[in-house]
């Protein structure tokens, strides 16, 4: 399987999702080979991981030299997706994840890429970040990206100050703390739906 994060603008959350994206499936089934692939020239990933602490369950390697095997292959991607590059990482990816900021500049960025994303209704998933507290702007942004025939993830993830601490550490929110722990519940809801699938397109 190979997840590819892209946005329409930066500083959304891809590396972020990269990362704790890896460390689901990397926990939940030991065995499995999980490889983030950094193809970000600033290296953000591959630092990250040279600066950890921490014996890492996934390799991280840069995108450009030959990978190592894998079960699941997490491509992570520069600031910005240029329009014209989104179909060829639909084609060869098995899902394009698309982080989006609750923020209304943000979610227009992605709805102006509709007429690309929607002929390929199970090959891509928005993901809700920077959420605040409460559902109001979830629940506002989604039905922007209902209303254009656009998929999101059932649940998004937090706007949380654990995610800039954990960093500077170099592990995973999981690892970090008890509120850290309760943070990565949404990405494992998020990864739980990437394994289920969606049949229904
Ligand atoms: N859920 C979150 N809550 C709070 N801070 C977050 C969250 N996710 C990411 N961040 C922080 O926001 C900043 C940007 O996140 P990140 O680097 O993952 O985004 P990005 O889309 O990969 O950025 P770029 O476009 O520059 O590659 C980082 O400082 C990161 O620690
Ligand atoms: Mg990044």
């Amino acid at each position: 399987m190979i997840i590819t994060l892209a946005s329409f603008k930066g500083g959304v959350g891809k590396t972020t999702t990269a990362i704790h994206l890896c460390q689901y499936f990397a926990t939940r089934k030991p065995k499995r080979k999980v490889v983030l692939a950094d193809g970000d020239p600033n290296r953000t990933a591959i630092d990250w991981a040279e600066s950890s602490q921490f014996d890492l369950p996934f390799v991280v390697t840069d995108a450009s030299t030959a990978l190592p095997n894998y079960d699941v292959l997490i491509v992570d991607t520069p600031a910005r997706t240029e329009p014209e590059d989104l179909s060829d990482l639909i084609e060869t990816s098995t899902l394009v994840v698309i982080p989006t900021k609750v923020d209304i500049f943000d979610v227009r960025a992605t709805l102006a890429l509709g007429d690309t994303l929607r002929p390929y209704p199970a090959k891509y998933r928005i993901l809700l970040t920077g959420l605040p507290r409460g559902k109001r702007l979830y629940n506002a942004a989604k039905q922007l990206f209902d209303d254009q025939g656009l998929k999101c993830f059932e649940g998004g993830i937090q706007q949380l100050a654990v995610y800039r601490d954990a960093a500077y550490e170099g592990i995973p929110v999981s690892r970090y703390n008890e509120a850290g722990k309760k943070a990565m519940a949404e990405y494992e809801n998020i990864g739980s739906q990437i394994l289920k699938g969606w049949s229904h397109g």
